[in-house]
């Protein structure tokens, strides 16, 4: 079997590491990859894109199944591309994509269908998002760009002032593009975030094992927020009662608000959640693996990632159940010093050797890249580490550990990553 998949960060290349663990798989293309995703696949100098070039070769090499790590592609439509050619491929139609493409639409969905979440309204008229700020009276308040923003189109305003000022970045000087056009205005919402995967075949849904993000670029939450700088598995606030709640009033009806909606969707639904004093609730929808969830979601997974996407694309889902290990994982993610700002590249990046032969130890790289023999720093996040342990203080300290095996001149993480478990 012969697998293509679509993206090049660290995500995808845990990703590419369960594909690879598949004895049917004997070829893996990543388009465009990186450094570290040359060690199970060919990467292929495509961007994520350029549509028909990677239809045209998925098509030229016989490709059986192409995977879309990435939110941009699915947004833009490119399994619709895949589909019109009869090609295999796994992620949602741009019909469905829209859960993560459009926060507007997302929560009118969620409203429709009386899935908890944040209160809110839409606008897309800046004057109109004026007038109504001037008429709240409780704040902070959360104004976020309706379309892909990279994560960072959520402002959290603490007074009418500031709403007004990310009013005018988002609407006016179009901050975060064309994703500004149509805003949210919601509720601001205090609790535990909790993120939980799942895969959808349309009408069943399978969750996978729960994890935590740590946003923001600097230890205690502080500084901007950025793609994640770590994450830890599984989280000891989601517990057996949460997980039945959201199966009941969110994970499933979500799934069936989409099929009802003419929007069937199939792969992988992202649920961001707060669990707040009134019960969990829905901060956002991706429609993607987490980065960095991926990379300590997919290293717990027991069940063979390759027949779980094919039984979401053939409908079957709801023959399959997913087992993951009874143990932990934390992925520290090491970043060139300045991200998500300003940042050098091209720095040399050692000790790479150290992950050979260490079980239950991953170097999951993001922003690298070769040249002229070396792997170099290539992007403000330049690789995961990701360890295991028998509980979530274990797999920290391995974790951390292993944070000491790569070295670059530049690297920078956050020491507090997997901090929360200590109050669980
Ligand atoms: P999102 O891209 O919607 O997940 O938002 C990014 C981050 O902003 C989330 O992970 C939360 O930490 C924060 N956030 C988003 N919406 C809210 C909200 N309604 N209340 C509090 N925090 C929020
Ligand atoms: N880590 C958050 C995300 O992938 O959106």
């Amino acid at each position: 079997m012969k697998v293509l998949i679509v993206g090049s960060g660290g995500r995808e290349h845990a990703i590419a590491w369960s594909v690879a663990k598949n004895p049917k798989v004997d070829k893996i293309y990543c388009a465009p990859g990186n450094a570290g995703i040359s060690q199970y696949a060919e990467c292929v100098p495509i961007g994520a894109m350029e549509f028909e070039k990677l239809a045209d070769f998925a098509q030229e090499n016989s490709v059986d199944l192409t995977v879309i790590g990435m939110d941009d592609p699915l947004v833009g439509g490119v399994v619709d591309v895949f589909e019109a050619r009869g090609l295999r491929v796994f992620g949602p139609r741009k019909n469905a994509a829209i859960l993560e493409g459009s926060k507007a639409f997302s929560k009118d969905l969620m409203k429709k269908y009386g899935i908890p979440t944040a209160a809110y309204e839409n606008f897309d008229d800046a004057e109109k998002a004026l007038e109504y700020l001037r008429t709240q009276a409780k704040f902070p308040i959360v104004l976020k760009a309706d379309g892909l923003a990279l994560g960072k189109g959520v402002l959290i305003c603490n007074s009418l002032e500031e709403a007004e000022e990310g009013v005018k970045e988002i609407m006016e000087d179009k901050k975060f593009g064309s994703a500004g056009n149509t805003m949210v205005i919601e509720e601001f919402m205090t609790g535990r975030e909790v993120s939980v995967l799942s895969f959808v075949d349309g009408k069943t849904i399978r969750t996978m094992t729960s994890a935590q993000d740590h946003k923001r670029a600097m230890d205690g939450d502080r500084g901007l927020n950025t793609g994640g700088m770590g994450t830890f598995s599984p989280s000891p606030f989601y517990t057996k009662e949460v997980d039945e709640f959201c199966q009941k009033y969110i994970y499933q009806p979500t799934v069936d608000a989409m099929a009802a909606e003419g929007r069937p969707f199939v792969g992988i639904i992202f649920f961001g959640l707060m669990l707040t004093a009134d019960g969990p609730k829905v901060l956002e929808y991706n429609a993607r693996f987490g980065d960095p969830e991926a990379q300590v979601v997919l290293p717990r997974m027991k069940t063979d990632i390759v027949e779980v996407m094919e039984a979401c694309i053939d409908g079957r889902l709801d023959e399959l159940s997913l087992e993951f290990e009874d143990n932990a994982a934390v992925c520290v993610v090491l970043a060139s010093e300045g991200y998500p700002v300003k940042y050098d590249k091209g720095i040399p990046m050692y000790g790479f050797e150290n992950f050979d032969g260490k079980d239950g130890y991953y170097c999951f790289h993001a922003g690298t890249k070769f040249q002229d023999g070396q792997i170099v720093t290539n992007g403000g996040r330049v690789v995961g580490i990701t360890a295991k342990g028998k509980d979530l203080k274990e797999a920290r300290k391995n974790a951390y550990e292993a944070t000491d095996w790569i070295q670059f001149a530049n690297k920078y993480m956050r020491h507090d990553i997997g901090k929360a478990i200590d109050e669980a």
